[in-house]
């Protein structure tokens, strides 16, 4: 397995590199989410390339950039084991280039659920994402269910861009109590990780009732609604029944739905969602 910082290192690695080529973008602090994608690539493409990079300007003002957790050893060894070939490390000076202007904004789909909670991070996202596509150029690039609507933004961005590029969606990674795996769960102090698993638990009573024929998205939100509501640590900040390609919100369910949600413990903020029909 190859690092490379740089982008000249990038693309003369990149050159030995026998196609299809796979990639996995990240921001480190690897989990068994994370490594998922990379053993998918690796099953689907002649090569694996991984990026690890925190991204700046997808974080917001209140968000903390300088305490997001990283740990490069233990992520360089975990995709090793997975089997990547090649893991590009570029630094915010290769990505932010001083001067730099210019952005890749989604419009529509980044207005509601997270971009209405996090205003400016879908602009963040595709901005790296575009320039990872463009430097990385592979032929097939995995993302998480986990960020449902990061995933449809890409997606769509993709497309509107004609970048050639495949999109591919893999599904959420838990642990063993339903508590979607995020590298953001290493904030979450003892009382509030047993907490947490509140959403897996909406999530899970919303589908239940869907699947005794509730088709009201009203009632689904509640139930969704009244589940975190009986967690005294859980702090909702959304609950969502939305059309799984547009993301608007709901009447009545019909086709394909994401039920997802946003929820606060302590100040942490955790995202979870399910996929109906
Ligand atoms: P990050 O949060 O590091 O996630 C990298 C990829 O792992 C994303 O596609 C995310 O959806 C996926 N992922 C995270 N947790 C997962 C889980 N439990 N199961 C399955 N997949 C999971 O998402 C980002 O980074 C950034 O926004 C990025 C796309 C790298 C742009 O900066």
């Amino acid at each position: 397995m190859l690092i490379v910082s740089t982008l000249e290192e990038l693309h003369s690695a990149r050159l030995l590199l026998d196609g299809p080529t796979g990639f996995v973008p990240t921001m480190g602090y690897l989990h068994e989410g994370h490594v998922s994608l990379a053993r998918r690539a690796r099953e689907e493409c002649k090569s694996v390339i991984v990026s690890i990079f925190v991204n700046p300007t997808q974080f917001g003002p209140s968000e903390d950039l300088s305490k997001y957790p990283r740990n490069l050893e233990r992520d360089l060894a975990l995709l090793e084991a997975a089997g990547a070939d090649l893991v590009w490390t570029p630094t915010p000076e290769v990505m932010y280039p001083p001067g730099f202007s210019s952005w890749v904004e989604v419009e529509g789909l980044t207005k509601p659920l997270e971009g209405a909670a996090r205003p400016g991070h879908f602009r963040g996202v595709t901005t790296v994402v575009a320039k990872l596509f463009n430097a990385v150029q592979p032929q097939r690039a995995y993302f998480g269910q986990k960020d449902a609507q990061q995933a449809a933004v890409i997606r769509k961005m993709t497309r509107d861009l004609n970048f050639p590029i495949e999109v591919i969606v893999c599904p959420t990674v838990r642990e063993t109590d339903g508590l979607a795996m995020s590298s953001r769960n290493s904030y979450l102090s003892p009382e509030e990780r047993q907490a947490a698993t509140i959403l897996f638990r909406a999530l899970t009573a919303a589908k239940a009732a869907y699947e005794r024929g509730e088709r009201d998205a009203e009632s689904l939100r509640q139930v969704m609604a009244a589940t975190l509501a009986s967690e005294p640590r859980a702090q909702m900040q959304y609950v969502s029944v939305a059309d799984y390609d547009t993301l608007e919100e709901l009447q009545t369910v019909t086709g394909r739905t994401l039920l997802s949600m946003a929820v606060y413990l302590g100040k942490t903020r955790l995202i979870d969602n399910f996929v109906l029909g």
